[in-house]
């Protein structure tokens, strides 16, 4: 029986690096116990804050496997990440953007945003030893400022973030989000209620997105921005 294979191009201690990363997550997800009783600690925010200080959370392998041949597909070069932690699916998304830019001569960036400086210092380590650092632009502070200014023409946005954020995030990005950008959001099936207010705005016909939630495991949402053109 063949066994899945990784579409991930990238040299053999950072596949090794990124393999334990996703290891140490998933034992801290297990140790705090179900998914469930996590998104439902969330509305708790201080207190959920605090436990999330030393967690990884990091998005499933699967799901940085597929957000990474993505932008390959796309020709990605600008991409967002709403919630960086320690930076594990960031390395997925400054690997496919570097290598695009290397193959088209296309500029770009991934910019990465995390609220707590001690989680942003540890990912800025873990891409140092991966040595995607160049391709990633950190912003330390609450996303809804960080992004508020200088911003590129978006490819795609990764929302990853405490589900109350999420659509205040999309929001702060639609006005630069390319006609074909595209947003994933994690978690879209376990966290439905959490998500609701952002489900309808993108399920809204006059919003102009093309959705579905794709099987990973508690659902990954994707959205294409396709608006009516204006005339
Ligand atoms: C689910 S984790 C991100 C996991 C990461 N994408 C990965 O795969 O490794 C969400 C992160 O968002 C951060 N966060 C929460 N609220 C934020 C805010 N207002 N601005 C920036 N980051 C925030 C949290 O501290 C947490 O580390």
């Amino acid at each position: 029986m063949s066994t899945n294979p990784s579409p991930i191009r990238a040299p053999q201690h950072v596949v090794d690096l990124l393999s334990r990363l996703h290891a140490a997550s998933l034992e801290q997800e297990a140790a705090i116990s179900s998914k469930k009783k996590l998104a439902s600690q969330r509305d708790a925010r201080c207190e959920f804050d605090k436990l999330m200080l030393d967690k990884f959370i990091a998005l499933d392998e699967d799901k940085c496997h597929f957000v990474y041949q993505l932008i390959t597909a796309m020709g990605a070069t600008n991409v967002v990440e709403a919630g960086t932690s320690f930076g594990v699916s960031t390395i997925y998304l400054a690997l496919a953007t570097a290598q695009t830019k290397a193959a088209t001569g296309k500029k770009g960036t991934v910019i990465a945003t995390e609220k707590e400086p001690q989680k942003a210092a540890i990912a800025q380590g873990y891409w140092e030893e991966c040595g995607v650092e160049e391709h990633i632009d950190l912003r330390v502070g609450d996303l809804l400022e960080t992004l508020k200014n200088d911003v590129p023409e978006v490819d795609l946005l990764l929302l990853d973030i405490w589900s109350t954020l999420a659509l205040p995030t999309l929001k702060t990005i639609l006005p630069k989000l390319r006609r074909g950008g595209v947003i994933l959001t994690d978690n879209t099936i376990s966290g439905a209620e959490g998500y609701k207010d952002l489900l309808t705005f993108l399920r809204a016909p006059e919003n102009g997105f093309q959705n579905t939630t794709l099987p990973y495991t508690n659902g990954f949402e994707m959205s294409i921005y396709l608006p009516k053109k204006q005339v």
